[in-house]
C-alpha cells in the first residue's frame, strides 16, 4: 500500500514526522514507521484494552488519556499489560462525557456522518451501526430513520454498552466481525474500525460489500 512512489508524495506533503491522534491499535503508525516516518501516537482508549499494540508508549498516549481518571471502573492504573479485557467493559457510564472531552470534533464528525449516511438510507431501509456504544449513531440518525420508516440494528460486543444503549433501533451484543448480517442498505462504523486489526477490518469490509 505504502509504495515508494506514494511515500515520496507523502514526504513532500507531510514531511517525516507525524502526530497520529486516535491511533487505535497503532496499525497505521506501524506502517509509517516501517517507511522511516517518525510517529507519535495519541490514543484515548488505554493500551491495555488492546493487547495487540506493541508500538504504543505510555508517555505518548497518557498525554491525552489520563487513564486513572477516565477509566476508573476498568481498573487501569498504568500502561500496557495490566488489563486482560480488551473490551469497553465498565466504561459505559462515562463513555458519553469521555468521548466529548477527548475528541473535540466528536459532535462535528457525528453530524457529518449523519449527513453522509442519510444519502444511503432508503424508505423502509435496513441500517446497521457497528460498534454502537451508547447509541450516538442511532441518535444522530433518529429523524431520518423515523421519516423513512427505516430500521436500525446496533451491534457492540461490550454488554455494558448495549445495556446503556439509548437510541433508536434494536441493540445487540455481538462481535461485528462474526455477526450473521442480514441483507441491508447501509452500515455505519463510526469510530469503530480502528479497534479491529487491519486484516480483520479488511475481511469485515469485504463481507459487508
Ligand atoms: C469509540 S466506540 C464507538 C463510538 C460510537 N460508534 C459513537 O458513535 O460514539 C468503539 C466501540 O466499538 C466497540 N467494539 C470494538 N470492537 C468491536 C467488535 N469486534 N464488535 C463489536 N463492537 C466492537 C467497543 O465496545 C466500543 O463500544
Amino acid at each position: 500500500m505504502l509504495d515508494d512512489k506514494f511515500m515520496g508524495r507523502w514526504r513532500q506533503v507531510f514531511g517525516d514526522s507525524v502526530l497520529d491522534f486516535d491511533s487505535g491499535q497503532g496499525d497505521e503508525a506501524r506502517m509509517l514507521r516501517a517507511k522511516g516516518i517518525r510517529v507519535t501516537e495519541f490514543e484515548p482508549y488505554p493500551c491495555a484494552l488492546r493487547p495487540t499494540c506493541p508500538t504504543r508508549t505510555e508517555s505518548a498516549w497518557s498525554c491525552v488519556s489520563r487513564p486513572g481518571r477516565l477509566f476508573p471502573a476498568a481498573g487501569i492504573s498504568s500502561g500496557a499489560g495490566l488489563m486482560q479485557d480488551r473490551t469497553f467493559h465498565g466504561f459505559a457510564s462515562t463513555f458519553d462525557s469521555h468521548v466529548r472531552e477527548q475528541l473535540p470534533w466528536y459532535e462535528l464528525a457525528s453530524a457529518a456522518m449523519g449527513l453522509i449516511a442519510r444519502k444511503y438510507i432508503p424508505k423502509g431501509g435496513k441500517v446497521y451501526d457497528l460498534g454502537a456504544s451508547t447509541g450516538n449513531v442511532g441518535r444522530v440518525l433518529a429523524p431520518v430513520l423515523e421519516a423513512r420508516s427505516a430500521t436500525l440494528t446496533a451491534l457492540d460486543d461490550c454488554p455494558d454498552m448495549i445495556a446503556a444503549y439509548a437510541a433508536s433501533g434494536r441493540a445487540v451484543v455481538a462481535d461485528m466481525t462474526r455477526f450473521a448480517y442480514k441483507p441491508f442498505d447501509t452500515a455505519v462504523a463510526f469510530l469503530a474500525l480502528m479497534f479491529l486489526a487491519v486484516p480483520a477490518r479488511r475481511k469485515l469490509l469485504a463481507r459487508l460489500r
